[in-house]
């Protein structure tokens, strides 16, 4: 009981600790390469994957970094949008296969449960800047920009990991309960405030404005400020109401809890 005690202070004294366990969410805390950044990030409901997005709702583009862990070493993650449906058949994927070497990215036109083959197929949604790299903890990060259909503002997105590639294409992933409900709705027009409504009028004409950075900007910190801001404030005022330092209460709490372990 003490002990537990002693691990609560702990955590409820240490803005660090703090952090980490008050985050909106473990997506927030990807580093990504240099000039790779998002406005928005989506811990996923299964296969502890997430998304990070930029929508420029001027061009109707979406730039993505998929990140989930293949369900095997040599195996493969995708993501993809179903504009059609809500399930596999009629995804839009992005696919990256690691296989034996550095991880690659290819486009699949997803019809139904049928094998894929080791070449990329059309999909509805032109795609470029594919790129992949492997990030912390084995996970793939898939990258990529998708250009829109006008007007969406939200839609069905897929997504899957798989163990193994063979061939230069993805085997056949497991039909486990997660497997199968890896699919969520994405809402690309969320971030409303992100955009003047001064500046609406003049969208069309004017020349748009350089993808992403905006919104990066907003959204950046609108993810990380909240939980950091909020919550260590009542602990603070606790603190100085009794005459301790929070650092003081950090360290007698730690004293503690050290003597107990
Ligand atoms: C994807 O496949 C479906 C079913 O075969 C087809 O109707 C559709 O035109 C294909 N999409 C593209 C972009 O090729």
């Amino acid at each position: 009981m003490a002990h537990q005690l002693a691990l609560l202070v702990l955590l409820l004294v240490s803005p660090a600790a703090m952090r980490a366990v008050g985050a909106a969410g473990a997506c927030a805390s990807e580093k990504f390469p240099a000039g790779r950044t998002y406005a928005t990030c989506q811990d996923l409901p299964q296969l502890g994957a997430a998304l990070h997005w930029t929508y420029d709702r001027t061009k109707f583009s979406l730039s993505v970094a998929f990140v989930a862990a293949p369900a095997g070493t040599g195996g493969w993650v995708a993501w993809g949008l179903n504009p059609t449906g809500e399930g596999m058949a009629g995804t839009q994927a992005l696919v990256a296969l690691k296989g034996s070497s550095a991880p690659t990215v290819k486009t699949y036109n997803i019809t139904g449960y049928v094998p894929l083959g080791g070449a990329s197929t059309p999909i509805a949604f032109p795609a470029t800047d594919l790129a992949a790299d492997e990030g912390a903890g084995g996970k793939i990060r898939l990258y990529g920009k998708l250009q829109l259909h006008k007007g969406m503002k939200s839609v069905n997105q897929v997504w899957q990991v798989g163990s193994s590639v063979t061939g230069g294409a993805p085997d056949k992933h497991a039909f486990g309960a997660a497997n199968l409900a890896s699919k969520t709705k994405l809402v690309l027009a969320g971030k409303s405030t992100a955009i003047n409504p001064a500046h609406a009028p003049a969208l069309a004409p004017a020349p748009a404005p350089t993808a992403g950075t905006p919104s990066s900007a907003v959204g950046g910190g609108s993810d990380s400020g909240a939980s950091a801001t909020a919550a260590p404030s009542p602990v603070k005022s606790a603190a100085t109401a009794a005459g301790v330092s929070a650092p003081a209460l950090a360290v007698l709490a730690l004293a503690g809890f050290l003597a107990m372990v």
